[in-house]
């Protein structure tokens, strides 16, 4: 049974049970449906009590039944919500803890709802680029006017159960700490006897000033919809409750809903959100494999990436000893951290007490003896393998039996650091991106050693520093970089072809992207990338890459630290103006390399550097470096702006059809750099067997 059925005198209480948010899937609809048919049946039964079993009234419709017929099957939730609306009995929903989207839907069906406070009260379909689809912009707007409801339905925000206490929506909202069971019955018992019932769907929907609040409301969500048809859509329906009667603005509801179900952007957030919850399992790691305490942390090296990685811990709360080789160094960073937080109390995001609350939290020190007793230590030295060397050592032979030894590195080998301790399974990959405070994205690197224990820890940690964490095997450049570098490549190459910085990002900027391939190196520091290739001159010197970005960095130009870069800069700004010294650059080159250089449009800067993207992750997924291509999705969504509305490189090249995408790679494999576009192997096959790569 996933609803309860009890008699409490001649009250009967129906309970949601489905566990964990009592999700409103096939199996608790048709058991909802029976439970309200047989109490209705009862003679000895005068009102019925809906209510939620453990941490929730319902968090709307099941997420196991994503994509899936059940959501279709009868009784769909319509007809759940027909069923409780039309009972000739009264219907109390006893609204607790969480009641959003379908559950909200399935309350506001009832003939009364009643509420404990602090429960949060949403209709937050729009995230996943739909609108609600069983009444609720219908019957909202009827209880809690047109311009709360509007505001609830376009954002999906939640608003808290008092809050709303002064509207239609609840009857009564009980004073904190009440037994919500034994006063919801109560109040059944007393409004048993009222007719007719009241029902949502008969009361009007009044505004003063109607037609120029929707005129004004669908400017301000145009103009901050961007690419998403959904919050206008959100408008349109809300819209509809004014204007239409009730039937024909239910239709008109379900059209719209149907409508957005089908859209490629709707498709792409629910990929996300379900890409997001699988990227923190594991399959060989089950749920309950123990995880070991984090209570002090460590971080070597206070530069760009250390101070914001100790930021994370001491906004998580855990203490956090920062160490560093000069007392120089320890003060900047230290330093530059306090300057964050003064930043953020500057701005308004955090109040001046919790910022010194944090700061508290960090120390520093120049004596590994100080960091011994840490739980973690996450390494955040320079880039190169020597000083990761005589860093690991020293962790190895100072830290604590059990403490998790981490490094940052974004390309050496994590098997390799690890075989400078005595103790490879307690060594993992916590890649971090820049700014390490703020970016979501933390590539979790599993060595071959690693422990499982280890890898559990590291992914309830970044829940609790609050990240997104996605695991990855051992390579080069891991997930993202690997495939940043493909992508990268190509861009170089286009500039010797006849682009132009500006018109590269320009195009991907076009695309969605939140910043072009230049804009983002200027932004990150070209030097990085600069260093990343000279090793690999010397570790692979086969691999063909554009001289381009070597020229500029021979110059200095570093990007925006550095006042210049594939921009220019005036001091002080970050505003990238399109720089004549790079042109002039790009140009020389192409000269040089004998290229006549030609237009480029928009449309293929657009497929070379995207489907860069797809070929190498197809690799990367074969190679079982990422465990699924959602995880691929999650870490280009997250860490590298790839945007949302196309859920990802590997999502996005699905909705392309694989065929397609292999067909053009194939083409540029016939052409200049063609050793660049070696199909990826997988791609070739499951775009022969008309299969997608989730599959
Ligand atoms: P950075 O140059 O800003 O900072 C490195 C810090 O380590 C310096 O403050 C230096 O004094 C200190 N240091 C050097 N040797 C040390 C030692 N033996 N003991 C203690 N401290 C030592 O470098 P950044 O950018 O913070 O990079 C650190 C690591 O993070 C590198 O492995 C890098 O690849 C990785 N990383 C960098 C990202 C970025 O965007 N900058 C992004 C993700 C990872």
């Amino acid at each position: 049974m996933s609803a309860d059925y009890t008699v409490q005198g001649s009250v009967a209480v129906v309970t949601l049970n489905n566990p964990p948010v009592n999700g409103l899937g096939l199996a608790t609809r048709s058991a909802s449906v029976d439970a309200i048919r047989r109490a209705e049946a009862d003679p000895g039964i005068e009102a019925i009590v809906l209510t939620g079993a453990g941490k929730a009234f319902s968090g709307g419709a099941d997420i196991r039944e994503f994509n899936s017929p059940k959501a279709l099957t009868e009784p769909t939730l319509h007809t759940l919500i027909r069923v409780v609306e039309d009972c000739s009995k009264p219907v109390v929903a006893a609204v607790h803890s969480v009641c959003m989207g379908g559950g909200l839907e399935l309350a506001l069906g009832c003939h009364y709802r009643v509420a404990l406070p602090g429960a949060q009260i949403a209709l937050p379909e729009v995230k996943l680029g739909l609108l609600p689809g069983a009444g609720g912009t219908q019957r909202l707007p009827r209880v809690v006017g047109l311009e709360m409801a509007l505001d609830m339905v376009v954002t999906g925000t939640p608003v808290l159960s008092e809050k709303l206490a002064g509207t239609a929506l609840f009857d009564e909202v009980f004073a904190a700490g009440t037994d919500l069971l034994a006063a919801s019955i109560a109040f059944a018992g007393k409004v048993a006897a009222q007719r007719p019932l009241p029902k949502v769907r008969a009361r009007a929907v009044g505004h003063p000033d109607r037609d120029a609040f929707l005129a004004t409301a669908r400017a301000a969500v145009k103009a901050r919809s961007g690419a998403f048809p959904a919050p206008l859509e959100c408008v349109e329906t809300v819209a509809a409750s004014a204007t239409l009667p009730f039937e024909e603005g239910l239709a008109f509801e379900r059209a719209r809903f149907l409508h957005l179900m089908q859209t490629p952007e709707s498709k792409a957030l629910r990929h996300a959100f379900m890409a997001e919850r699988a990227a923190s399992k594991l399959p060989d790691v089950p749920a309950d494999t123990p995880v070991r305490r984090i209570e002090r942390a460590a971080v070597v090296g206070a530069g760009t990436m250390g101070g914001g990685i100790a930021m994370n811990f001491a906004n998580a709360g855990i203490p956090v000893t920062v160490l560093e080789t000069s007392q120089e160094a320890l003060d900047k960073g230290l330093a530059t951290i306090r300057k964050n937080y003064e930043n953020s109390v500057r701005k308004g995001k955090l109040v001046q007490d919790k910022a010194e609350q944090r700061i508290g939290l960090i120390t520093g020190t120049l004596s590994y003896e100080d960091i011994a007793g840490a739980d973690i230590v996450i390494e955040a030295v320079f880039e190169d393998m020597g000083v990761k060397e005589s860093v690991f050592r020293q962790l190895d032979a100072v830290m604590k039996q059990g403490a998790i030894l981490a490094s940052n590195t974004s390309t050496l080998d994590l098997d390799r650091i690890a075989a400078f301790t005595g103790r490879p399974q307690d060594v993992i990959g916590l890649h971090f991106f820049s700014p390490a405070n703020v970016m979501r994205l933390l590539e979790i690197v599993r060595g071959k050693e690693t422990g499982k224990d280890v890898l559990a820890t590291a992914m309830a940690l970044s829940k609790k520093i609050k990240k997104l964490g996605v695991v990855s095997g051992v390579c080069d450049g891991f997930i993202g970089n690997r495939m940043l570098e493909q992508y990268l490549r190509q861009a170089f190459f286009l500039l010797e072809e006849g682009a132009l910085p500006e018109q590269v990002d320009a195009a991907m900027e076009g695309f969605g992207f939140a910043m072009g391939p230049f804009r983002m190196s200027d932004l990150a520091g070209n030097d990085v990338g600069w260093y990343i290739r000279k090793r690999r001159a010397v570790e692979s010197p086969h691999i063909a890459y554009s001289k381009t970005a070597d020229l500029l960095c021979e110059q200095g130009r570093f990007g925006q630290k550095t006042g210049a870069g594939w921009y220019d800069y005036q001091p002080g700004e970050r505003k990238a103006q399109p720089s004549a010294w790079v042109r002039d650059m790009v140009e020389r080159h192409s000269a040089e390399l004998g290229l006549v250089r030609r237009p480029i449009a928009n449309s293929e800067i657009v497929e070379r550097l995207v489907y860069a993207l797809v070929n190498e992750g197809a690799k990367i997924l074969e190679e079982g470096i990422a465990l699924r291509a959602s995880d691929i999705d999650m870490v280009y969504l997250s860490g590298y702006g790839f945007p949302l509305h196309r859920g990802g490189p590997m999502f996005y090249a699905e909705t392309v059809g694989l065929p397609k995408v292999l067909e053009a790679i194939r083409g540029y494999a016939a052409g200049r750099h063609g050793e660049a576009w070696l199909p990826a192997p997988l791609l070739e096959r499951l775009a022969q067997e008309g299969k997608g790569f989730a599959g």
